[in-house]
């Protein structure tokens, strides 16, 4: 996975992205911006926002920041915002989400919906996302890591040569993934149907906070 590879998959999904991948996972989006609990003023960033899917389920009282790499994933997001009437609810960049431009301890809270296994380097998608965190704050994800079902575990794993063109890696794992990125995981819960997809809270564990264990996973 680069990010070109990335960008030029997403040129081809941004068109149908919606109808194959919105009301689908849409219930982890609705459930992820529920336990986020935004108050009235907070800074949110939503990293790697696509087509903005996630967007109208935010309150209207809080100031969200979305990046995307591909342009035109974000040209959705655009017009879904103008036809929702929410423009001034969001801002909308491209930016490479492994090397943001904003400053430290810039956001209230920062998430990542169905981004975790499409980035090439996953430990550093959230460094940034800890950096650009305020001390304190939150990191909250969603996404579908490698099956434990073992029927659908093995076509994952035998999707995973094609990666590079389907744009996300389906043989991902959640235990990888917390071992990579060290993060300092509060609640980890399944969402979507059939718990296809798992949740992770966590804290914003800035470099030399004292860690909390990460809750056991219990397999669905
Ligand atoms: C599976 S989509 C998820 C979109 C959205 N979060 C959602 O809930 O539908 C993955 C998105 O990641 C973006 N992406 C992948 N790598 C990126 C990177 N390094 N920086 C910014 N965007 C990236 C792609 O352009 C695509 O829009």
């Amino acid at each position: 996975m680069d990010i070109l590879a990335i960008e030029q998959a997403y040129r081809r999904y941004a068109r149908v992205y919606d109808v194959c991948f919105g009301a689908v996972f849409q219930p982890g989006r609705r459930a992820i911006v529920e336990r986020m609990g935004c108050s009235a003023g907070e800074r949110i960033l939503e990293v790697v926002v696509g087509t903005g899917l996630s967007l109208p389920l935010y309150p209207q009282d809080v100031r969200v920041v979305g990046i995307d790499i591909s342009r035109p994933m974000l040209e959705h997001a655009r017009v879904r915002l103008a036809r929702d009437g929410i423009d001034s609810l969001a801002q909308l960049m491209v930016m490479d989400a492994e090397n943001m431009a904003f400053a430290d301890d810039s956001f209230d809270k920062v998430v990542a919906m169905y981004v975790a296994s499409v980035v090439p380097d996953p430990g550093r998608l959230v460094d940034e996302m800890r950096r650009v965190c305020k001390p304190g704050g939150q990191i909250f994800m969603v996404n579908h890591f490698h099956s434990r079902n073992p029927i659908l575990g093995s076509v994952e794993s035998l999707l995973a040569p094609l990666s590079r063109h389907l744009g996300f890696r389906p043989d991902f794992s959640l235990d990888r993934f917390l071992d990579q990125t060290g993060l300092d995981a509060l609640n980890i819960c399944p969402v979507n149907l059939f718990d296809f997809s798992t949740m992770v809270e966590a804290r914003n564990n800035k470099r030399g906070a004292a860690a909390i264990p990460a809750p056991a996973f219990t397999p669905t």
